[in-house]
């Protein structure tokens, strides 16, 4: 097995690390697995972060954000607040392959979705929705305001509770490509888009360089460019680790309270050498690659972000 090839995901897409490995081994690109990884993960219905089974908006209704980015040319395709269909990630490789645009959103996203045939199908579980009306009922106050103390109160596991699934993967031939998809948050403003569905926020990919990916509070990933930061780091000659953590602590100039610094990175190099890091401590990623025998989940490095930057 080639050492080289290798996929470095969030720990919930350890399934899709599975589902796909056999086939990357066997010379797939980069940017098939990455989608098929991400496919496999949006149809687990037990993520409520992802796909069908996630957490819905402010109004019940499940929208979804998805982004792919090819690192040999860096062609992007994204899709935002995507409602009623089941692989945004394979719709937003359609943006990438058929339309001359990056990221289209809501009713736009939609139409494209239904005209290339894409598969509909119902987002809203059942167990998503007790989650979700549970929470309205238990909210301290107004509802936009208090979307965060919801989302921590879902659960312990930081990676649901501001989840996502990222994968950033390496192929035979050394390209690099990237995928990431969300339900985004929980009970979020109708319309939201979070940074998994933009370009060098959440997701950014240059197989001259390196990759990676952000899950968290994508908002702080927005206001930073925290995808791009960390790839312009290995590009000057950063390990994927020096480039994560400074990435993570230029999050703590942005006056935020600390228990908002929620982000997890994941970050590949041109040459393969990986890290992975959180502002949490405990935070899990999953990993593999060709010296491998499985597909293990391990502890990311932790950034502490006390103390400002
Ligand atoms: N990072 C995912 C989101 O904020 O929607």
């Amino acid at each position: 097995m080639n050492p080289d090839i290798q996929i470095i995901a969030s720990a919930n897409g350890a399934i899709g690390i599975d589902a796909v490995w056999e086939n990357l081994a066997h010379g797939i690109r980069a940017l098939d697995a990455v989608e098929a990884a991400a496919r496999v993960v949006e149809d687990n219905v037990d993520d409520h972060s992802v796909g069908t089974g996630g957490l819905p908006n402010l109004d019940g209704i499940v929208e979804l954000d998805a982004s792919i980015m090819d690192g040999d040319n860096r062609a992007a395709g994204a899709v935002a607040a995507l409602r009623g269909y089941r692989h945004p990630i394979s719709v937003a490789r359609a943006v990438l392959e058929r339309l001359p645009h990056v990221l289209i959103v809501g009713d736009g996203a939609a139409r494209f979705a239904q005209e290339i045939g894409a598969e509909a199908g119902e987002l809203l579980t059942e167990e998503a929705e007790k989650i979700w009306s549970e929470g309205l009922t238990a909210a301290p106050g107004g509802l936009a305001g208090t979307i965060l103390e919801r989302a921590k109160a879902l659960t312990t596991d930081p990676e649901r509770a501001v989840g996502t699934v990222n994968f950033l993967a390496r192929d035979l031939n050394g390209s690099l490509a990237s995928a990431v998809s969300t339900s985004g948050w929980a009970w979020k403003w109708p319309g939201r888009a979070g940074d998994s569905p933009i370009p060098g926020a959440g997701n950014y990919c240059d197989s001259r360089f390196g990759s990676a990916a952000c899950t968290g509070y994508g908002e702080l990933a927005l206001r930073t460019s925290t995808a791009r930061t960390i790839v312009n780091r290995l590009a000057e000659g950063a390990s994927p680790l020096e480039a994560g953590r400074s990435a993570l602590l230029d999050l703590a100039s942005l006056d935020e309270p600390t228990e908002n610094m929620i982000m997890h990175v994941v970050v590949l190099s041109k040459d393969g050498e990986h890290a992975a890091l959180s502002t949490q401590r405990g935070a899990l990623y999953a990993w593999r690659d060709g010296n491998s025998k499985s597909t293990e989940v391990l502890e990311r490095t932790y950034v502490s972000l006390e103390g400002g930057h």
